[in-house]
This record gives structure tokens, sequence and C-alpha cells, in this order.
């Protein structure tokens, strides 16, 4: 099936789409959950059978009722209004814009945004992103089948320098950094020191650290913010296109 006819007008409504999510996204602090909402609707590519990606079946019940998406209903709903208002533009690609204007909002990279996705109706069976309990072969396995790589895989954790975990919805508790609403690369400096009075490692953060392949990328990103913002641009960017070919 085609995707949205990306013309002058659809582009336009890009931008007016972007203006009301940066008005959205600060003045209700919600750039972690947004961000969240990007990737996991992204996240369940899978390149073999080129199902799941970003495609906006995360709005419906059947996915975002899956465990690993608790919480994830109250960014669907504040993106409701905007939906509602540029009609023409996919759930698809306002979840992904909502992911990029998120990282933007907070103080990260620009992110390029390519228009076009096609909405679909068809969400894929639980279990497809990652289990923060695991470690780097899980990480591997899960990234790999999106067709990411071992650089994709730390740059995008470096996602986790925003917000927090919510003992209600993953179990986990608390915030990665001192600063869970600005974008910077403190979660890798925080990564480096070992444990911190009250914040959070999953054991997934952790993997990263104790992972000889995952490490080096780990290192440098803590002493150069901007390499990590560099290598996080281009993932996201990836993370977002997954089995999309822009128009
Ligand atoms: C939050 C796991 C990768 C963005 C969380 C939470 C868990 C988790 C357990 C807490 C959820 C809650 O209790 O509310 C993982 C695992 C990953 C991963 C195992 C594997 C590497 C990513 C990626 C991104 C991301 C790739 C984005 C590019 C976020 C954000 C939050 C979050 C922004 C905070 C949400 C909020 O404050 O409501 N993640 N995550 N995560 N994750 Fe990840």
């Amino acid at each position: 099936m085609a995707g949205p006819v990306v013309d002058g007008e659809y582009l336009k409504e890009i931008e007016r789409t972007r203006r009301d999510l940066r008005a959205l996204i600060s003045s209700k602090n919600c750039a972690p959950i947004m961000l969240r909402l990007a990737w996991h609707d992204a996240g369940t590519y899978d390149k073999t059978t080129k199902t799941g990606g970003p495609n906006g079946s995360i709005r419906f019940e059947e996915e975002y009722s899956h465990g690993s998406n608790a919480g994830l209903k109250i960014a669907i709903d504040l993106l409701e209004p905007i939906k509602g208002k540029h009609r023409r533009i996919t759930y698809a690609d306002l979840y992904q814009l909502a992911g990029v204007v998120a990282v933007e909002v907070t103080g990260g990279p620009s992110i390029d945004f390519a228009p076009g996705r096609r909405d679909s109706s068809v969400s894929p069976k639980e279990g497809r992103l990652p289990d923060a309990k695991q470690g780097s072969k899980h990480l591997r396995d899960i990234f790999y089948r999106m067709g990411l790589s071992d650089k994709d895989i730390v740059a995008l954790s470096g996602a986790h320098t925003l917000g927090k975990a919510h003992s209600e919805r993953s179990g986990f508790d608390g915030a990665w950094t001192k600063e869970p609403l600005k974008f910077d690369n403190f979660y890798f400096i925080e990564l480096l020191k070992g444990e911190t009075a009250g914040l959070l490692k999953l054991p997934t953060d952790k993997a990263l650290v104790e992972d000889p392949a995952f490490r080096p990328y780990v290192e440098l990103y803590a002493k150069d913010e901007e390499a990590f913002f560099r290598d996080y641009a281009e993932s996201h960017k990836k993370l977002s296109e997954l089995g999309f070919v822009p128009p």
C-alpha cells in the first residue's frame, strides 16, 4: 500500500505540526515519554520479514497494552488533538516527528526528518522490544534484528539521558541523570562513574560498560558530547526510518 502523498502542502502541514509539537512538549514537559513512544513504535522492526517499525501501529490497544509499552497511552492521548488538527499527517509521521522534536526542545541535536511513512493497522506480536533485565547478547539479538549496529545500540541508549523509570510501569524506579529534562551526555558520564546515589542503571545500561565492543563508544560519548550528538542524530534517523524509503 502506498504512503501519503508528500506534496508541498504535506510539507507545509509537517512544519505546522512541528510548531504545535514544540509548544505541547515544552509546556507539558513530556519530551521523555514522547521520545519513548517514537522508539517503541519504531523498535518492533524485523528486517527479515519487513514487519513492525515506525508505522503508527502502537496507537492500537492491542499494541500499547503490551507490558513494555506501559504508560505510553499517555503520550498517544496527548498527541491526539494534534492529529485532529493536522489530519493529513499520518500517525507514523506524527509519532516520529514527536521524537525528533522531543530531542530538539531539550537541547539535543537536530535530527533530519523525512516525511511520508504510511500507517499500518497490523500490530506485531508482543516481545520485540528489549528486556531491561538482560545483557549484551539480548541487546544484539534485538537491535541486529532491526538492522542496527553496536554503535547504534550505544548511541541510542544515550536517550536515557531523558526521563525516568516508574515502578508501576516497568518495575524500575528513578532517573539516569540529575537533569532528566536536558538532553546531554550525562547518561554516559554517570555510567562510567558507577553507582551514584539516587540514580538508576538498568542491567542493559550496565552491559554497555562491561561489553568490550560497546565500552569504547561509552568512553567516547562521555568525554566528547559533540561526538555523541553527531552519532545519536545519525542513529536516531536510522531508527525513525526502519523499513521506510522516503518518497
Ligand atoms: C525509559 C528500557 C532503549 C528512550 C525506559 C524504561 C525502561 C527502558 C525499563 C523505564 C520505563 C518506565 O518505567 O516508565 C530500555 C531498554 C533499552 C532501551 C532495555 C535497550 C537498549 C531506549 C532507546 C530509547 C529509549 C533506544 C530512545 C532512542 C527512553 C526514554 C525513557 C525510557 C526517553 C524515559 C521515559 C519516561 O520518562 O517516561 N527504557 N530502553 N530507550 N527509555 Fe528506554
